[in-house]
């Protein structure tokens, strides 16, 4: 379904061209003053129009509260906010029921749902369903920030393009200050041109590329997470799938860690004053699903954007035979780029929820 989490809840609702997306967050502690500006900041990191690398569809994104703030603050009732949707374009979207696009949800959507699923813009499956989990990630960042805990994401790759990494043991302020506010967040920026000229070049080709993104939370206290089930990765792992396009996720050393050496992947202990800290950070800030309190670090894989506009093959489904598709409209070049806000949104709410179900919050 498309509610996450237990202590703090989100409920996302919409389609893409229906009359308005949004979220119900439940569960937010009262009293937490929220800046309406701040959540501006995040929601336009997101929304598309604004940055080159991205598709030229213009959308508003400006959320409506409806419920659970006063005056600025949370008032302890579901936090309702609304976006209207505005720039549609549903024309584009006619035959797809028909002939479903490769690699979108257009086909299975419509055998889960019989043919009943509104289509028009992908519908519920839309990456426009994301712009209110980024709203929620703004209000729970806010929360958490006042906590001293800070998340920043960067682009790790395009394509073969690579970033550095994060430096997973001590992340420097100004660099998760630049980044969660950065449109196109690079740690090292004078790789951004070589990214760009892949992505256009993506792009003038009617094609689309995949890309990496590396994610921190960094001052989360030691002792949170719950084992088997309800770890902190599980619960990272079930919200950042939910964005659509994720295919991947690693913690720490992630998959890298499969050929090394115990001896090797171990991060030694040590005190630093009164707190224990690890040498190295192989184990992302997570050990048995609970914090260490060192940084959480993890990197997601989201695929090539589905909607090229080269010719594919697809099939009828109204005529039962095999066919060709030609996509009209204004699609992602590549959706790495715009999911790197929403991937820090989904690290936020999973921050909260996982403090608030251990009232650690
Ligand atoms: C921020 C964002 C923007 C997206 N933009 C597009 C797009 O313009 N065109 C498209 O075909 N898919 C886009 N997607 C991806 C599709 O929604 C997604 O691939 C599809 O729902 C199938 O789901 P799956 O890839 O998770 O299996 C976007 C995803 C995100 C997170």
């Amino acid at each position: 379904m498309s509610s996450w989490g237990n202590a703090v809840k989100i409920s996302i609702f919409g389609e893409s061209h229906g009359k308005a997306i949004g979220v119900v967050i439940d569960g937010l502690p009262a009293g937490e003053p929220i800046s309406m500006e701040e959540v501006c900041i995040q929601m336009a990191r997101r929304a598309p129009g604004r940055d080159k690398a991205a598709t030229p569809r213009l959308e508003k994104d400006f959320p409506e509260i409806l419920s659970g703030m006063m005056n600025d603050t949370t008032t302890g009732a579901p936090l309702c906010a609304v976006i209207q949707n505005t720039n549609t374009r549903s024309q584009d979207y006619g035959n797809l029921l028909c002939s479903p696009r490769p690699a979108h949800a257009d086909y299975t959507g419509s055998i889960r749902y019989s043919g009943f699923n509104d289509i028009r813009g992908g519908g519920h499956f839309s990456g426009r369903l994301t712009a209110p989990l980024v709203f929620a990630g703004a209000v729970c960042r806010q929360i958490l920030e006042r906590r001293g805990i800070k998340i920043a994401a960067h682009i790790a790759s395009v394509g073969s393009i690579e970033d550095e990494r994060f430096n997973s043991v001590s992340i420097p302020d100004d660099l998760l200050d630049r980044l969660s506010g950065a449109v196109f967040g690079l740690i090292d920026q004078s790789r951004e041109e070589s990214m760009r000229d892949l992505i256009e070049q993506c792009r003038l080709s009617q094609d689309s590329i995949g890309g990496t993104i590396e994610c921190a939370v960094v001052g989360f206290p030691a002792g949170a997470g719950s084992p088997m089930f309800d770890g902190i990765e599980n619960r990272i792992a079930s919200i950042v799938f939910g964005i659509p396009a994720v295919k991947g996720i690693e913690f720490g050393s992630g998959f890298a860690g499969a050929s090394l050496r115990g001896s090797q992947n171990n991060d030694a202990f040590y005190y630093d004053g009164d707190t224990v800290r690890t040498r190295t950070n192989n184990h992302g800030g997570i050990l048995g699903g609970i914090s260490s309190g060192m940084p959480i670090i993890f990197r997601v894989a989201v695929k090539p954007t589905p909607s090229i506009s080269r010719v594919q093959q697809t099939v009828s489904l109204a005529d039962k035979t095999n066919t060709t598709l030609e996509i009209k409209g204004r699609h992602d070049p590549c959706i790495a780029v715009r999911a790197v806000p929403v991937i820090e949104a989904a690290a936020a709410v999973a921050a909260v929820n996982i403090l608030a179900e251990v009232n650690k919050l």
